[in-house]
């Protein structure tokens, strides 16, 4: 790969085509629980871009501009209004489209002039989404887990001083699973704590980390299932049969048991990610989950005290350990991996086949053509249900897996390799 070409599909600022081919997408900018009574607004940095989401009195979300028009004040530090956000410095009062509705002190027949930057956004999920690209601004997809009743959601989110792509390439990447979570994992797990229990570790996390023999990329109109043979197993056992998603352009949906999850890796600029994810739990079957108020959210430290990367089995990450480790590899590659040295090798074709299809969207937005996985004419309502596999669905009796996807036969992958 050239410079050129590593630029092209890393770098997202304004202007870019990378930036462009994201700014087609709502992407997640934060919890919705970070903006509320106490603390109604927030610096957010989005594909490059600096803005200040809020919460006002009437309980709404905007995304606007970071600085009043008047004199440059931060909007950081403003007055939440039933209808916007008020200037510290001399009131100017700015509504959800960026509009000063107010200008005290200013003759009225003025008001409604002056405007600074805003961008659509709403709340799915636990999650506030912001769309930046241009108008008609199209539909937020009802994914599964932002969508289903009866659940319990939490939020968890890591801002990681890496490029977007690091994050994104693993996720088609199946073997890393075998090496970084489980022979990694294993002796990471011992190095800290020699008294740890194998069992249970190996009889689920790593369980998913056996050899690969056999993987397959399959282009959905959402994006590419990924599908790995695993050793002793059949085509017709769920990791093959199934696999699981990767929603273009930059999230993955993960799931096992009775877990299900959306992990977004946002582009805040191109060397700093925020990796936001929105995990949900079923209750038992034919039982009510306990009702949430809001989705809790927490931001994960990168660092332990002794300034190394946390990739812990114990403490406060103990769920995670395996998003840990993949945030290891990630940062561990550098601010943006040099792939002009790279030697990309047969267990990369879901990587090389990513790239090519990263390549072709941005093609399609630079001729000012929709890219894939836009929404646009579904009902706003329905809910997209994806496959993952060894996981249960809601409606599935316990110990069941599979819901809608439980006879699923699969079509031959649009890219497979079989491994030595
Ligand atoms: S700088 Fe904001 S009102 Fe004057
Ligand atoms: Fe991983």
């Amino acid at each position: 790969m050239t410079p050129e070409q590593n630029d092209r599909l890393t770098r997202v600022g304004p202007g870019t085509p990378m930036g462009a081919l994201m700014r087609r997408y709502w992407q997640p900018i934060a919890a919705s629980v970070d903006v509320n009574e106490r603390t109604p607004t927030k610096l957010i940095k989005i594909l490059g871009e600096e803005l200040v989401l809020y919460r006002n009195r009437s309980g709404g979300v905007g995304l606007i501009g970071p600085r009043c028009a008047h004199r440059n004040a931060s909007l950081l530090y403003s007055v939440p209004e039933p209808n916007g956000v008020r200037c510290c410095y001399h009131g100017w009062l700015y509504d959800e489209k960026g509009v000063c509705i107010e200008r005290p002190n200013e003759p009225k027949e003025l008001a409604n002039i002056v405007k600074i930057p805003s961008y659509p956004v709403q709340e799915r999920g636990g999650l506030v989404f912001a769309y930046l690209g241009p108008e008609p601004v199209p539909l937020l997809p009802n994914w599964d887990v932002l969508a289903w009743p009866n659940v319990t959601r939490k939020i968890s989110a890591a801002i990681l001083p890496c490029n977007w792509l690091q994050c994104m390439e693993n996720s088609l990447d199946p073997v890393h699973f075998e090496w970084l979570h489980r022979y990694y994992g294993t002796y990471e797990m011992l190095r800290q704590d020699p008294s740890r229990k194998l069992d249970e570790w190996n009889a689920t996390t790593a369980r998913r980390g056996k050899h690969h023999v056999k993987l397959g990329f399959e282009l959905t109109s959402y994006g590419i299932i990924k599908r790995r043979l695993l050793d002793g197993e059949k085509e017709s056992d769920d990791h093959w049969r199934m696999g699981h998603p990767i929603l273009f352009p930059n999230v993955l949906r993960v799931g096992m048991y009775d877990w299900h999850g959306l992990h977004y890796r946002v582009p805040m600029d191109d060397v700093t990610t925020l990796h936001i994810m929105v995990d949900l739990d079923l209750p038992k079957p034919n039982t009510q989950a306990e009702p949430q108020d809001s989705v809790p959210a927490k931001y994960w430290p990168l660092y332990d005290e002794n300034n190394q990367l946390i990739q812990t089995f114990s403490g406060p990450h103990e769920p995670y350990h395996v998003v840990v480790q993949d945030q290891v590899a990630w940062i561990a590659q550098g601010a943006i991996s040099d792939r002009t040295n790279e030697k990309l090798a047969a267990t990369d074709i879901g990587i090389a086949y990513y790239r090519k299809l990263l390549s072709q969207q941005m093609d399609l937005v630079e001729k000012g053509q929709d890219p894939m996985n836009v929404h646009r004419d579904a009902d706003p309502d329905d809910c997209i249900v994806l496959p993952i596999e060894n996981a249960r669905y809601p409606g599935d009796g316990e110990g069941e897996t599979g819901g809608p996807f439980k006879d699923y036969v699969p079509k031959k992958p649009d890219y497979e390799r079989v491994l030595k």
